[in-house]
């Protein structure tokens, strides 16, 4: 399988609970390595750009405020198949579908705020990765 990258953002719930390194132990015990890694705080308009593909869901505006709310802590991931490695450490989008052991089935407390962001696929992926980082800052 093909070394992949991957754009991981650990949500403001997850650092309000100081839970950053128990989530990137479970990235690296899966064998993905994180390859670039910054704490930022994003405005609404910024976590808006990022999640515009959902601008006509009737979540978004709640999305980008939350997004807003607190620092995240963005990532890049790689390794094999890192894309789907990722969602499968991720768990299911709501936490109540999220098999045991999974991120979201450890620490998310609502489908709204649910720990983690992972890209779905290798298109998004790079734009994903694009959007936060520069190729000067990926340090495999
Ligand atoms: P994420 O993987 O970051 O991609 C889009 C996000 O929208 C998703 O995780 C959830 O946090 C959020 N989301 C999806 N469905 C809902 C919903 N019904 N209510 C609130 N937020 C949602």
């Amino acid at each position: 399988m093909a070394i992949e990258r991957t754009l991981s953002i650990i949500k403001p719930d997850a650092t309000r609970r100081n839970l950053t390194g128990k989530i990137n132990a479970k990235f690296e015990d899966a064998g993905l390595r994180i390859v670039a890694q910054k704490r930022i705080q994003l405005t609404p308009a910024q976590a808006g750009k990022f999640y515009e593909v959902h601008k006509d869901r009737p979540f978004y505006g709640e999305l980008c405020e939350f997004m807003a709310s607190g620092p995240v802590v963005v990532q890049v991931l790689q390794g094999e198949g890192a894309i789907a490695k990722n969602r499968d450490v991720m768990g299911a989008t709501n936490p109540a579908d999220a098999a045991a052991g999974t991120v979201r089935a450890d620490f998310a407390e609502s489908v709204g705020e649910n720990s983690v962001h992972g890209s779905d696929a290798p298109d998004t992926a790079a734009a994903e990765i694009a959007y936060f980082f520069s190729g000067l800052e990926l340090v495999g």
